[in-house]
């Protein structure tokens, strides 16, 4: 009878600043102060049970003495917690509290909190702005930045979820003081991807200054907090909802996830992107591209960072090469792998193709053999 076209052609801006500093919740509440989360007058802090006392009451606190309204909003600490589940008890939470869409979410934690603060954030009112307080190597390094948010399923991690940009994010490394050492090390294994991918005189420098990063010494940390922001934003610049560059952001990560799922979460997700990088260099040695010495400097670094590079006895190599078809990469029914050219290079397969297609079989080599 009639047709209509609806225009909603939009310019969006969604810019944000990255602050790396030292005890910054004065920062942050200045930053608000100042106009960050625009019109809101009412925050919820998420967070989780270890950080909730070191760091979350404080800024709850901080706010509170600003004049704002602010509650907190805590789940048990862990990869376990980022479910659907968790977000609708947030959620439900925040509704029972009057929260309504003049909100604004303040995500206080590590890689969990931020993907799961990021996503209620999303859809909360159909949207609400948030901000990042990172306060862990991993989210420092990867989490926060990029504005990729979700949750995990039984069947696999992040599959449900959104891109979904912060209004601003704070990496306070004072914070990494308090991590347990297993922490730091398992947010070297997403730093060391950085340097395999990009940059190889920053897997020089990490390789030069490992046991002073791990000792949480301030120098090489903030060379360290620094560079891992770089080398993330000018991938996610280019390819924010990764239809191309944003992939090589996945090295060791389609083995790493398959590992850290089939663990049922027994291996951080560092621990697990480790041993994914690993299989990855061994494959791309198998490809041709990464030399023998290569594969061996990058597996001697994960090793001195304290963390696995062999996939654990127990774990079933069969059930492995089943969850790899769950990796966002695949393409028709075909798994895809990055692959490195070099330490500090990825391979391109064409005009914005970074990733190629890897036979179950050569996969199932690869897995087998580590
Ligand atoms: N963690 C991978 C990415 O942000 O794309």
């Amino acid at each position: 009878m009639a047709k209509f076209q609806v225009e909603l052609k939009r310019v969006v801006d969604d810019s944000y600043e990255i602050e790396i500093g030292y005890g910054l919740i004065p920062v942050l509440i200045n930053d608000i102060a100042n106009g960050l989360a625009g019109k809101a007058h009412k925050f919820a802090v998420v967070t989780d049970t270890n950080v909730e006392p070191l760091y979350a009451r404080p800024v709850l606190e901080a706010l509170r003495e600003k004049g704002y309204q602010a509650d907190l909003f805590v789940f048990e600490a862990g990869e376990k917690s980022k479910t659907r589940e968790t977000k609708a008890m947030i959620e439900d939470a925040m509704l029972a509290a009057g929260y309504q869409r003049d909100c604004c979410i303040i995500a206080v934690g590590g890689g969990v909190v931020t993907d799961l603060a990021g996503f209620v954030a999303g859809t909360y009112g159909r949207g609400v702005p948030f901000i990042n307080y990172a306060t862990t190597v991993l989210a420092a390094a990867d989490a926060s930045v990029g504005g990729k948010t979700a949750v995990d399923t039984p069947l696999a991690t992040n599959l449900i979820g959104l891109f979904n940009q912060p209004e601003k994010v704070y990496l306070d490394l004072d914070t990494w003081k308090t991590l347990p050492q297993r922490e730091i090390c398992s947010g070297m294994a997403e730093t060391i991807k950085h340097a395999c991918m990009a940059d190889e005189a920053f897997f020089s420098y990490l390789e030069e200054h490992l046991e002073e990063i791990l000792r949480v010494e301030k120098m090489p940390c903030e060379h360290v907090a620094e560079r891992n922001c770089q080398i993330k934003y000018h991938v996610v610049m280019q390819d924010e909802r990764e239809s191309g560059l944003r992939e090589i952001l996945n090295l060791g990560h389609t083995v790493g996830r398959a590992i850290e799922t089939v663990s049922d979460y027994r291996l951080l997700h560092g621990e697990a992107v480790s041993i994914g990088l690993v299989a990855e260099a061994h494959l791309s040695r198998h490809l041709g591209f990464l030399s023998d010495e290569e594969v061996e400097r990058m597996t001697a670094l994960l090793r001195r960072a304290g963390l696995p590079v062999r996939i654990p006895d127990d774990i079933d190599r069969e059930a492995l090469v089943k969850k790899l078809y769950t990796d966002k990469k695949v393409r028709d029914g075909k798994l895809r792998f990055v692959v490195q050219s070099r330490i500090g290079g990825i391979q391109c397969f064409g005009n914005n193709i970074y990733a190629t297609e890897v036979s179950e079989e050569t996969a199932r080599h690869i897995l087998k053999e580590l």
